[in-house]
């Protein structure tokens, strides 16, 4: 069964939380005042503000006033806080709101369900075509609860890590805040992760529960969730409980540790007290990939996280009251969390849980789904547009559109014509388009256009301006602070907004060393920008070993480190190049041992199937490339820059090559990308 049948409204707990001071009425309206109020109920009390556009540099010079009168009108907290902020970026010390306590469950559902039980929480848009399920917030509160006594009684407490990899589904959404409600933090998992990534993260975060689900469906097939867990599991023996539910009928093994989840959950009770937690108490982990061989996991915290989550939500989409949100993520990625569960459910929004993918069952899929669902606003990635722009506009002009007001876009950059297909094509040339930029770091939307805003304009495939509270800078690499326009630099933000990560689980140092040190009293982003004459920004791409394939981050040397385990291998480079449907894709440049025998055809099958069983299928090669030497420079660095040009087939621009041991390195390997081109496309043909 999934959800729980008979679910009710539950008894809400928020009537025995007091909501901290109101905040102040909105002072009687002036005529300059009176949009502001409307645009922003929150900057009602900012005497000095007079439009939406002098709010964000209000935002900015007077942050502290800015986040307290939002903190207290968006969030129910059990007791205010003192502290606005108190923030030392050099040092990576990063806490707002402190002395205030609250519960992030509590803020998404509770107060929701006090003022309409009945309002659909969650569509569950499942991979079967046309079998949507709707949730109240009174069924989700409920289930919340159920798990939340469930996990209690299992001995999670608070301060303990849960796993979950899931799909997109209601119980996954319960899990998540079902760990919220009891103090534990969560760990989710994108559950296309293989067993040893998932084992690694599971152990990493010393996670004493796991919650799956037998089976995923995705396109039509089905995924074999249970058994992957199965198999990380066995290498994390801190695991004392693995939660099971059912998303097929077929049935699977249970270990000794393993629970039937829903009939469990029956058994219990459907008031759950929730935790008080105080604003800067972590509320999850979420693995992401660094320039590292091994990723790290972000640490969010409660109130600020949550902020930042629900205001970005609201003002970048321009959601209002009734509208149904759907981001077609996955709740595996920071996008998921903020933007298909806490951003919406703390606006007390209809947010849709998209389980399916964009051509399943056919390229039709989205907008169909947009017009049985009445989708208001859209959010999707750029890889999947320039997917369904190859198929033709009529598989989207099949489908009634007229609902949708905004259509959004995030993970990599949007190329001008996927930009313009979107507006012109999905949009029906009305809806504005916004391409948020943002990180798993960042906790929301950092850089992106605000429609909601009437003077704000916006320009094909760019970011375009801060949000609330944002401050970017771009540097140059000697860390000078570049003051003009029509300029590009390394893109940092100077002072700290409440959604910021604290911290990685485990290496506060390596959070110092990578975000605050590069350019020190300000948090670098890794990526670089451009930024217009008129002062607009526009995202460059990483600066870092970090490539984006499909819009998922992966590290060049986590890749490296599967290839080079492989025992053929001698070394490996990797590199990212640009792809007309993924944006990046992999390249390996491999030197094999001397000793080798098997073919190269074996060889290159081998290491694909190491890098999907040890990462992900999306991690993989698209091509591999043998060599018999890397070039590297005197002090036995890869070189990956002269790769990068020989697979751009720019040898031309190879740049300066008098670092380098040995330049004859090259022509060989210039020789063997050609033949290796040659071979593909007769093997195409
Ligand atoms: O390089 C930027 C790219 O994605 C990176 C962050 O990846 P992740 O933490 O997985 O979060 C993805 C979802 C927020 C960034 O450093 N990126 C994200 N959004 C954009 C983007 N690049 C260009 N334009 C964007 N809108």
């Amino acid at each position: 069964m999934w959800p729980l049948p008979g679910a009710r409204a539950s008894r809400c707990l928020l009537g025995s939380l007091r909501r901290a001071a109101p905040p102040p009425p909105p002072s009687p309206p002036r005529r300059a005042k009176c949009n502001l109020t409307a645009y922003m109920p929150e900057a009602g009390g900012f005497e000095e503000v007079r439009s939406p556009s002098q709010l964000q540099r209000f935002s900015v010079s007077s942050g502290e006033r800015f986040w307290a009168a939002a903190a207290r009108h968006r969030l129910s907290w059990i007791s205010d806080f003192h502290t606005v902020q108190d923030c030392d970026l050099a040092r990576g010390r990063i806490k707002w709101f402190d002395g205030g306590k609250l519960n992030v469950s509590v803020n998404c559902l509770d107060r929701h369900v006090h003022a309409n039980p009945e309002k659909v929480a969650l569509v569950w848009e499942k991979d079967e075509p046309g079998s949507e399920v709707k949730v109240t917030y009174g069924e989700l509160l409920e289930m919340t609860c159920r798990l939340g006594n469930l996990l209690r009684r299992r001995g999670v407490k608070k301060g303990d890590n849960v796993t979950i990899y899931m799909p997109p589904c209601p119980l996954a959404v319960a899990s998540m805040l079902a760990c919220a409600r009891i103090g534990a933090t969560h760990n989710v998992v994108f559950a296309g992760f293989s067993a040893e990534a998932l084992g690694e993260r599971i152990r990493d975060a010393q996670s004493c529960a796991v919650i799956t689900a037998n089976q995923g469906v995705r396109g039509g097939r089905l995924i074999e969730l249970k058994k992957t867990v199965d198999a990380a599991v066995s290498s994390c023996p801190q695991v004392r409980n693995v939660l099971v539910a059912m998303r097929t009928e077929n049935p699977v093994e249970f270990t000794h540790k393993d629970v039937d989840m829903e009939e469990e959950m029956r058994a219990e009770e459907v008031v759950c007290e929730p935790e008080a937690m105080d604003s800067e108490d972590p509320l999850f982990l979420l693995y992401t990939s660094g320039s590292t061989g091994k990723p790290k996991a972000l640490v969010h915290t409660q109130a600020g996280y949550l902020l930042y989550a629900a205001l970005t939500h609201r003002y970048v989409f321009g959601y209002h009251d009734g509208d149904v949100f759907g981001c077609v993520a996955d709740i595996g990625w920071i996008t998921g969390h903020s933007y298909i569960v806490y951003g919406p459910l703390a606006n007390g929004s209809t947010t849709v849980l998209f389980e399916s993918t964009p051509v399943y069952p056919d390229p039709g899929r989205y907008w169909e789904t947009v017009q049985r669902l009445k989708i208001n606003q859209f959010y999707g990635a750029p890889t999947a547009i320039r997917l369904l722009l190859k198929y033709g506009d009529e598989w989207v002009q099949k489908y009634d559109r007229s609902s949708l007001k905004t259509l959004g876009s995030v993970g990599e950059p949007i190329n001008t014509e996927a930009w313009e297909w979107y507006h012109n094509v999905v949009g029906d040339g009305r809806c504005p388009v916004v391409d948020t930029w943002w990180q798993t770091e960042t906790g929301g939307i950092c850089i992106s256009p605000r429609p909601s805003d009437p003077d704000a304009e916006i320009l094909p495939g760019m970011a375009m301006r801060p949000f609330f509270g944002i401050n970017p800078v771009l540097m140059d690499m000697a860390g000078n602070k570049l003051t003009s326009n029509n300029i590009s630099g390394a893109l940092c933000i100077s002072q700290p907004w409440p959604g910021m990560a604290r911290t990685i689980h485990n290496d506060h140092q390596r959070f110092i060393e990578t975000y605050f040190q590069p350019f020190p009293g300000h948090y670098f982003t890794g990526d670089g920008a451009y930024r217009s004459e008129k002062g607009y920004y526009q995202i460059t791409g990483r600066l870092d070993d970090v490539i984006n394939v499909s819009g998922h981050r992966i590290g060049t040397a986590e890749i490296e480190d599967v290839l080079n385990q492989c025992p053929a291998v001698a070394e490996s480079a990797v590199i990212g190049f640009s792809h007309d449907i993924k944006g990046q894709a992999v390249f390996a440049f491999v030197v094999l041992k001397e000793s080798v025998e098997a073919s190269q055809a074996d060889v290159t099958r081998e290491l694909s199937g190491s890098v999907t069983k040890k990462i992900a299928k999306y991690a993989c090669p698209d091509h591999i490339q043998f060599v018999q030497r890397l070039p590297k420079t005197r002090s036995g660095k890869i070189m990956r820059r002269v790769l990068r040009k020989v697979v751009e087939r720019d040898p031309g621009g190879l740049g300066d090559l008098s670092t380098m041991e040995d330049p004859t390195v090259i022509q060989d390997i210039i020789q063997g990308h050609r033949d290796l081109l040659e071979v593909n496309q007769r093997e195409r043909q």
